[in-house]
């Protein structure tokens, strides 16, 4: 069976959901696809931390150019997070030909064009389903699927860690801070959860919606955002007095020639499907000219179901490499 070498740039909670994905599902991808994929190194400092995955040593390394510049690596997965030295890892990858895989919605987001540059220079492709909406496939839904349709209207529930925490507090009396808390502890949350509380993690994403379903380029700071951190007890309670939920929505709208967007805590009514969203579940509602309205619902948080999204990126290349 032909061997896939995989190189991953990162074992924090989504290396480790993408690692063990591939270990449960491994006969099963292999079945499926004729190849054998092996993550042969991966780059990391932290070696005492309990994965519950089988690792050996010697497949941990300090030196990302044991990946980046190794010449039996296929494919690299980044997900260390943060822009550089993501964004370098990756372009560095791509110049080597190596085709790259990423979760990374901060570095896409910031330096889209580069990345998508490189890859097309390069002649490499490059996948980054992971980085909007977790375990959603609504990338390959906006760029394959749905390709047939102008789309007119995306809008979201797009960050798992703030709709756990509006949840909690609406549906437990749960404080702010425990919420919070709860959803890091469950690998929800960024490394410094100011960016999903603030709305920067959604604007990094409705940024690179926006980009493959209308074609724009819109730069995060660019978006209007407002996060969750204003919302108190009493605003929930008011939203819920008054038949509905507070939820941190996305929204990118096609205004004539003109696109809308921005990002903002929203009344949310009751009978409305993404009151019906909670904990660490995210939506997206598509409206097209041919197909109308879809809503995509799914898991937009975790280890396993970011995980999934990362592997599904990683099995279409090698798919792809392997004609
Ligand atoms: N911190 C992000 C969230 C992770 O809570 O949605 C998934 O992008």
């Amino acid at each position: 069976m032909k061997q896939i070498k995989i190189g991953l740039l990162g074992m924090g909670n989504i290396g480790t959901g993408t690692y063990k994905t591939l270990e449960m599902n491994r006969a099963r991808i292999s079945a499926n696809t004729g190849l054998d994929l092996v993550i042969t190194k991966i780059l990391e400092k932290d070696l005492a931390r309990e994965r519950d995955v089988t690792v050996t040593p010697e497949q941990f390394t300090q030196e990302p150019a044991d990946i980046l510049e190794a010449p039996d690596i296929d494919i690299v997965i980044e997900l260390l997070g943060g822009i550089e030295p993501a964004t370098g890892f990756m372009l560095t990858a791509m110049h080597n030909g190596k085709h790259v895989v990423t979760a990374n919605k901060a570095a896409v987001a910031a330096n889209y064009d580069r990345l998508m540059g490189a890859a097309r220079a390069n002649r490499v492709l490059f996948r980054f389903e992971a980085s909007v909406g977790g375990g959603i496939p609504i990338l390959n839904a906006l760029t394959s699927p749905l390709l047939a349709n102008e789309y007119e209207e995306i809008r979201g529930i797009l960050n798992g860690t703030t709709n756990y925490i509006l949840t909690m507090m609406a549906e437990r009396g749960m404080s702010y801070e425990d919420a919070l808390k709860s959803a890091q502890a469950q690998g929800f949350a960024e490394a410094d959860p100011t960016a999903d509380v603030e709305g920067h993690d959604v604007a990094n994403k409705l940024s690179i919606l926006i980009s493959l379903a209308f074609g724009k380029r819109v730069p995060p700071g660019d978006i209007p955002t407002a996060g969750i951190t204003g919302i108190t007890m009493r605003d929930i309670e008011k939203a819920a007095a008054d038949g509905g939920k507070l939820k941190l929505i996305a929204l990118a709208k096609k205004a004539g020639d003109d696109l809308e967007y921005g990002v903002k805590p929203t009344f949310v009514a009751n009978d409305h499907p993404l009151a019906g969203v909670n904990n660490e579940f995210n939506a997206i509602f598509v409206k097209g000219n041919a197909v109308g309205e879809l809503m995509f619902y799914g898991k937009g948080a975790g280890p396993l179901p970011t995980g999934s999204a990362v592997m599904g990126d990683v099995i279409e290349i090698a798919r792809a490499i392997s004609l």
